[in-house]
Parts: C-alpha cells; structure tokens; sequence
C-alpha cells in the first residue's frame, strides 16, 4: 500500500483535482470536505477516493478526524491544506464575521490540520506539508483584506515550519494558484472574465486544477526533499514576487 496522503477540501475543484493526482501517483488518498455530502459522495463513486466529514476551522474535529483516517488507512505522510473560502466585501462594509470565518478556515484551519500530524511526522522522520495559499495572499485585492491577510498569513506560516521540520525530515511549501477555472471562477459572469480577467493573465488564459494538482505531486514526493520553505506561484505570470 503506498504512503497516506490527506487533502482538505479534497472533494471538489483543486482540491479534488489534488485528490486524484495524488491517487494516480500511488498514494492512499483520503478527502476531507466540510459540508457538501452530495459533491462528496458523487466524488467516492467516481474516484473510489474515500471523503471524511469534519471543518478544519474546528480544531478538536480537526484531532478527531486525523485520529479516524490514521486508524483506517495508516499514518499521514502527506497533508495538503487546500481547504479555502472567501467571503468577499469592500472593507468598509467587511463584518467581523466576514473577517472571522475566512481566518478561521483559511489560516487557522492551518494550524489546526497540521499540529495534530507533526508529532507523528517528527517521530517518524518523514512528512510533506503542502499549504494553498493564492496570488491574493502575494498581491493583496481589494474586496478581500480577510483573504489576503490569512493567504499572507499561510506563507509566513509555512516558512516558519519549513526551519522547524528541516532536521526532522519534514518540508513544508506553498503554492500560490492564480486564477484557476473552478466552479468558482467559471461561474464569475463571462464577460468580466473575458474581458476584465483573463486579459490581465500572460498566458491568456485561466490556471486548470490539474495545473496545481502536479505541482502539489511534485512537492510532495521524496524527489522534492531539498526543497522546503518554498512559494511557488503558478499563476500564468499574472504576478511575480
Ligand atoms: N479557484 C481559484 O482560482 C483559486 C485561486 C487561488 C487560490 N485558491 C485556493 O485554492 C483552494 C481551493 O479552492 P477551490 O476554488 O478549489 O475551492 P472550492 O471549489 O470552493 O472547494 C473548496 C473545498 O474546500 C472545502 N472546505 C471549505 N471550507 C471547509 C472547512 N471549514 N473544512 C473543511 N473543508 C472545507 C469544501 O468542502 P464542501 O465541498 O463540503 O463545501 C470544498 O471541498 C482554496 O484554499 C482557495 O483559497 C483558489
């Protein structure tokens, strides 16, 4: 059986996409999701990728939910942070609770989904931590100060972990996906996109998951073990840091 790999928010749109490539590449996948049990299901018949039920903004079901996928599949060597929402609005009319749920899952989901596998990591001297982060985190945008501020938030996270796991065998990376066709995006209406959005991408068009999904693949193999710290963008040169 090959090496465990745990992706949340792995059900659907990159994360899903993250899922897959993981399973392609021989990995015991297991999918976590927040709420979605109908995505979730449609995407274990399709897959045959199992989906766990917990939010990574709760760090008690975050323990509970490790506990259950290490006892059925073995321990995480891999755990990809891909969980993300956004509650948009301009600053002035941004509410606490805006601002509180976009931390709680985006940043402190972080914290939550990684301190309970570190341990095990650490003793095991082997783990791949894979944070999804976003060119909003990098560039700042308007409308989202609460996103921004938790995607910058990852990236300061991810390098301080990186110094900590290094001598434990553990990496620690980001990738910073720009605009990338999900559901997401592709429901923005088409005439922004084309021609407010894709206009300000190099690469003249939008990021595919798969696209983030082999990047993650890379990070997370054994061959990416100089590699710790890290940011990459993937963003078809919409920015460069
Ligand atoms: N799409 C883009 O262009 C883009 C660009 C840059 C960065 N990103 C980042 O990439 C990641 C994936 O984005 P996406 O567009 O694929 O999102 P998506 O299609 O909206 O999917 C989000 C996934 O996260 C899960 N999720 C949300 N809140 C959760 C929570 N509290 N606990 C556990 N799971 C939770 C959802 O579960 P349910 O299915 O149950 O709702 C779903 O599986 C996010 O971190 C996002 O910020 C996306």
């Amino acid at each position: 059986m090959g090496k465990v790999a745990l992706v949340t928010g792995g059900s659907r749109g990159i994360g899903a996409a993250i899922s897959k490539a993981l399973k392609e590449a021989g990995y015991e996948v297991a999918a976590n999701y927040a709420g979605n049990d109908d995505a979730a299901r449609a995407f274990t018949e399709e897959t045959g990728i199992k989906t766990y039920k917990w939010s990574v903004a709760d760090y008690e079901a975050c323990e509970a939910g490790i506990k259950q996928v290490e006892e059925e599949l073995g321990p995480i060597a891999v755990l990809v942070n891909n969980a993300g929402i956004t509650r948009d609005a301009m600053f002035h009319k941004m509410t606490p609770q805006h601002w509180k749920e976009v931390i709680d899952t985006n940043l402190t989901g972080l914290f939550n989904m990684t301190h309970p596998v570190w341990t095990g990591m650490r003793d095991r001297k082997y783990g791949r931590i894979v944070n999804i982060s976003s060119i909003n985190g990098q560039k700042g945008q308007a409308g989202q100060a609460n996103y921004s501020a938790a995607k910058a938030g990852d990236i300061g996270f991810t390098k301080a972990l990186a110094q900590e796991g290094a001598r434990a065998g553990i990496t620690v990376n980001a990738i910073c996906p720009g605009y990338i066709g999900t559901e997401m995006v592709r429901a923005i209406d088409e005439k922004v996109l084309n021609e407010r959005i894709i206009p300000q991408i190099p690469v003249g068009r939008l990021g595919e998951p798969e696209e983030i999904a082999r990047c993650v693949v890379f990070l997370a193999s054994e061959d990416a073990g100089f590699i710790t710290g890290s940011t990459i963008s993937a963003n078809g040169g919409q920015f460069f840091v």
